[in-house]
């Protein structure tokens, strides 16, 4: 039977004030993937910062061979499961392909996110068109995670998923987007498989917090999909990733241990990073 009643119930709410705090004091934020009220508990009761409920879903948890078939109902679905089960973590909820295509489109999926599954903030890949609706969502009070590097949703334009900001002129729009989605308003930045160097170079030049996938311990924060750090996603894992469940004998000593890893900056080692 599943109960929602954990010692994580005393440990104060994350916001979004309290995570940029952590950025002034160098405090490192952890986050992970979820999808479900059960896991919630567990990440909550763990001590996990933040909790995302990616669009990672569509091939975790659908078996689809990319996160485009991804709905708005979907999202919504899976995030109001994992809001049932959290108490203190920061909820995230990914906006899915096409929900964010224009203003009007984007602030009607963020207040289903926001109001039927419970969500506090959302996450939108991209800049340049996306910066009006960073902007838009900011200005009413939503607030929002960017995302920037590799961006699943754009698999197909960028030919795969791959490291993103190796060439100067990459790295250099990678720099420039970085500080647009900042101005533009949002709170969290999350950056995908981005060379170390230029993680590092960006999290110390923005005033937001860095959440790191594949992009160096230089970052504010880390996330990794839960299936992977599990290492329970079939086929072959992917480089920046680890699974904590090896060594540990069971699922919240494999969280509290990822916590205690992206915490102490010990994840991700240098195997880790491009
Ligand atoms: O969908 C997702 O899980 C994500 C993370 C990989 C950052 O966007």
């Amino acid at each position: 039977m599943y109960t929602n009643m954990t010692n994580s119930s005393l440990r104060a709410a994350i916001t979004v004030p309290s995570l940029r705090q952590r950025k002034t004091d160098a405090a490192k934020i952890a986050v992970l993937t979820c999808y479900d009220a059960s896991f919630a508990a567990h990440f909550d009761a763990a001590g996990i910062d933040a909790v995302l409920v990616g669009d990672s879903l569509g091939m975790v948890i659908q078996g689809q061979a990319s996160t485009l078939p991804v709905t708005l109902d979907h999202m919504v679905y899976h995030t109001a499961a994992v809001s049932r089960g959290l108490h203190a973590p920061l909820l995230i909820a990914d906006m899915p392909f096409m929900s964010y295509r224009d203003v009007p489109t984007a602030l009607a999926s963020a207040s289903r996110l926001l109001a039927e599954g419970g969500a506090a903030m959302v996450k939108v890949e991209g800049a340049g068109w996306v910066l009006d609706v960073i902007t838009a969502l900011s200005e009413r009070d939503v607030p929002v995670c960017a995302h920037l590097g590799l961006t699943p949703q754009s698999v197909h334009k960028l030919g795969g998923y791959r490291v993103q900001g190796k060439l100067a002129d990459e790295a250099k729009r990678l720099l420039d987007d970085s500080h647009a989605v900042a101005k533009a308003g949002a709170e969290l930045l999350v950056l995908e498989c981005v060379p170390a160097e230029l993680a590092a170079r960006i999290t110390g030049e923005i005033p937001i917090p860095t959440i790191g996938i594949g992009a160096g311990p230089g970052c504010d924060g880390q996330v990794l999909v839960l299936y992977d750090m599990l290492g329970i996603t079939p086929g072959r894992r992917p480089r920046f990733s680890k699974d904590f469940l090896r060594g540990h004998d069971s699922i919240d000593a494999a969280l509290t241990a990822y916590v205690e890893a992206v915490h102490s900056s010990t994840f991700p080692a240098p195997e880790h990073t491009y």
